[in-house]
């Protein structure tokens, strides 16, 4: 597949719908290039990859590298990397940290999550040649600060709320932006409010895409599944019964057999 264009996503506003997919290294990558139109490096790689208990604590660099990989393994798919928490408080840090994205990896655009507070850091970058993807709702990184995720939308009051950050994403110069776990209604109101496209997780079908967390998707991640999350496979059965598998072969010395020795 050829990589779209920020004109082309951008055109997938209420028509085909965009898909999102997170990645984090090279192999799923490429995987997923065959059919997903946007590949986000999220930093729920800190939970997923990591195995920490929120997006909190991954560093730029590390962000950095899991980019590189990604796009190693998916040099024909749109690429979107998650600014890490603290790295995007005020325009100058946030210009800096985002500079590193574009001089060490080749990613497409970055990802900041918040609505009109951070309008000022979104216009600062777009106005300086860095595509930036929005992120309204539920932000994981508010996660210590709010006391948990919490679902928005709930009242009108949110609602309109939500619409005046989205409004105020698309004004800063965002090409797209993600909304997060919002009531369903609540999140189509939002997309219709703007001309660039929304891409929803846990915000219902009537937005321009959806983004799924691989791991959720593919059915790794056992402890907890979000009532958003679709799982398309038992990715973690799957794996569990193939190691199975090559620990009984391999203790009763049927692995390796003659097909697979020199
Ligand atoms: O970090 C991430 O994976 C994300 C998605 C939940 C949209 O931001």
């Amino acid at each position: 597949m050829k990589k779209l264009t920020i004109g082309a996503i951008k055109k997938r506003k209420e028509a085909l719908p965009l898909v999102m997919i997170t990645a984090y290294d090279a192999i799923f990558a490429r995987l997923f290039s065959e059919s997903a139109d946007i590949i986000l490096v999220g930093d729920s790689l800190n939970m997923s990859f990591g195995g920490n208990p929120d997006t909190l604590s991954v560093t730029m660099d590390q962000m950095l590298y899991h980019t590189n990989a990604v796009c190693k393994g998916a040099p024909d798919t749109f690429v979107i990397i998650d600014m890490p928490f603290g790295t995007y408080t005020d325009e100058t840090s946030a210009f800096n940290n985002a500079m590193r994205v574009y001089r060490e990896t080749p990613a497409d655009a970055v990802k900041i999550e918040g609505g009109a507070d951070k309008a000022n850091i979104i216009r600062h970058l777009t106005a300086n040649g860095i595509a930036v993807c929005g992120h309204i709702g539920l932000l994981p990184q508010a996660f210590r600060a709010e006391g948990g995720y919490k679902i928005k939308g709930k009242t009108e009051d949110e609602a309109l709320s939500l619409i005046c950050d989205a409004q105020a994403v698309e004004a800063a110069g965002a090409f797209c932006m993600v909304i997060e776990g919002v009531k369903a209604d609540v999140a189509t109101r939002v997309a219709q409010s703007v001309s660039i496209p929304v891409i929803g997780i846990g915000a219902g079908n009537g937005v321009d895409g959806q983004v799924l967390v691989f791991s959720d998707m593919l059915g790794f991640y056992e402890p907890f599944v979000p009532k958003f999350v679709k799982q398309y496979i038992n990715g973690a059965k799957k794996v569990k019964e193939a190691v199975a598998a090559y620990t009984i072969e391999v203790q009763n010395r049927e692995f390796p057999n003659e097909n697979y020795i020199y």
